[in-house]
């Protein structure tokens, strides 16, 4: 049998760990997948995955900065994805629709439960960012039934703007927004969803967010420690996790999608380690 094609879309595109994650996932499952990694010119997003979808590929992954642009030009949206306002996933149902699905949230949620053992319910967590990944992750993260969540954000009315956008889903969860100095109590949970750290800035946090059962994690990886986690080592916090289980096991879920079978992600979390 011939692979089916894959692929991640971006603008660039080049960095991409998911052509690497993906051929670990075929190579575990023994799937006939092939995938790769497609710039698509920024200003001709619609075209790079019509013909990629005409040309016989099955799935596609949408990477910055197209995917709000995926989620618009789907004619059918999971319901996970609907209020996400942006995908990362793309493929056609069986009625033959191009399908938006985001599998980032469950991508966060997974590796907090399974790969760290933090429990989410009745965790009070702050999350940081109000962006188009933190917008991507509140479902999920509030599906899991904590007992609050606060977001903050530099621009406070970011943050208001998705406590209005996510109010039905959080029904009994208290849900509210704040600027980063107004938190001053211990979290259980904090997460980094702010581009901050990628230009080396910390947001202004009041260090009283911590305690020494806190759990820290940044939706940003790297090879060395983030400059979010090792601010919040040097504050007191004993457990902290970048997002690289989160990006193996978003992939995970898209495969499963894509092809019915669930790959084993510890392996391929412990590979991109050592890579
Ligand atoms: P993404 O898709 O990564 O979420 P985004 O939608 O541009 O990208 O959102 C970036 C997030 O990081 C926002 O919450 C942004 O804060 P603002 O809403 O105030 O712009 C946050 N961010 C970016 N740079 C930051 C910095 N230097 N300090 C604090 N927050 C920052």
């Amino acid at each position: 049998m011939s692979d089916e094609r894959y692929a991640v879309v971006g603008h660039p595109v080049n960095h991409s760990k998911s052509p690497r994650i993906h051929s670990l996932f075929a190579r575990q499952t023994g799937e006939p997948v092939e995938y790769t990694a497609i710039q698509a010119p920024l200003d001709d997003f619609a075209a790079t995955v019509q013909q990629f979808f005409a040309g016989g590929g099955q799935g596609l992954n949408i990477t910055v900065p197209f995917k709000e642009q995926a989620w618009e030009l789907a004619q059918c949206r999971a319901p996970r994805a609907q209020k996400a306002g942006a995908a990362n996933t793309l493929y056609h149902n069986r009625e033959g629709q191009l399908t938006a699905d985001n599998t980032d949230g469950h991508g966060l949620v997974q590796d907090l439960l399974d790969n760290h053992g933090v429990q989410l319910k009745g965790a009070r967590i702050l999350i940081l960012g109000a962006g188009g990944a933190v917008r991507g992750v509140l479902g999920p993260v509030l599906e899991q039934m904590p007992a609050s969540l606060t977001i903050a954000n530099r621009t406070v009315a970011k943050a208001d703007a998705l406590v209005a956008l996510f109010a039905d889903e959080a029904g009994a969860i208290s849900l509210s927004a704040c600027g980063f100095g107004a938190p001053d109590q211990p979290f259980d949970v904090i997460i980094n969803g702010t581009s901050a750290s990628l230009q080396g800035n910390l947001p202004p946090l009041c260090a009283n967010v911590m305690a020494a059962n806190t759990v820290v994690y940044d939706m940003m990886y790297s090879s060395q420690t983030t400059t979010f986690n090792q601010w919040a080592l040097n504050n007191g916090a004993v457990r902290v996790f970048d997002g690289l289980g989160m990006l193996v096991e978003q992939a995970a879920e898209s495969f499963r999608i894509w092809r019915g079978v669930r790959p084993e992600t510890a392996p391929v979390i412990d590979a991109l380690r050592n890579d």
